[in-house]
């Protein structure tokens, strides 16, 4: 398994993996329309720059030498002070329950604990059966939030946070 610091070369795979997780992913909990919108939203080549240039938010893909890339995490070192934020991470349908998704949070844990933070922080959909993955991984429901998005959409999550340190 090898892990990539994502250059502009690499935005491509990002929006090709969300494209194909997402719809998956989200099937029985937003409708097709909310996922096309924060799809449009979140993943085209000028938001991934501005992610990253502007707000600062590091990506690691990882690939394998037989399947090629399979998923990615993002997250924001210091976004509050002591807390990294994972902004997203998704992993191909076909190569999740493999242990890739365990990998990229200790790789964002381990990137975190270099720069000085102690807690690991994210938002999940309500519904996303992604919590118990979380949960699995040390983190904890701490608080939810229900966020407008525009176009009449609401992003209905909870805030899950892990104390590494
Ligand atoms: C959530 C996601 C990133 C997890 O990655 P993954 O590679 O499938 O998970 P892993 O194989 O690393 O699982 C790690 C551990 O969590 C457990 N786990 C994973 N998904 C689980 C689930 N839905 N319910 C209960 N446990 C789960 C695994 O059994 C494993 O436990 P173990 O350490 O005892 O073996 C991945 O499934 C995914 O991309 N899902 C769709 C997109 C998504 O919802 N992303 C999150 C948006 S907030």
């Amino acid at each position: 398994m090898e892990f990539i610091e994502v250059k502009e070369e690499h935005y491509p795979v990002i929006l090709q993996i969300a494209h194909k997780t997402w719809p998956v992913a989200f099937k029985d909990i937003l409708s097709t329309q909310q996922i096309n919108y924060m799809l449009e939203m979140m993943y085209s080549i000028k938001s991934i720059k501005n992610q990253i240039y502007n707000l600062h938010h590091k990506y690691v893909l990882v690939k394998d030498k037989k399947h090629g890339f399979l998923g990615y995490i993002s997250y924001e070192v210091d976004y509050k002070p002591l807390v990294t934020k994972i902004h997203k991470i998704y992993v191909l349908p076909e190569a999740q329950g493999r242990g890739i998704g365990k990998i990229l949070i200790e790789k964002a844990e381990f990137f975190a604990g270099e720069k000085g933070n102690i807690t690991l922080s994210l938002n999940v959909n309500r519904f996303n059966k992604a919590i118990q993955f979380y949960e699995r991984m040390g983190f904890r429901i701490c608080g939810s939030e229900d966020i407008d998005i525009g176009n009449g959409f609401l992003m209905e999550d909870y805030i899950m946070n892990k104390d590494f340190m």
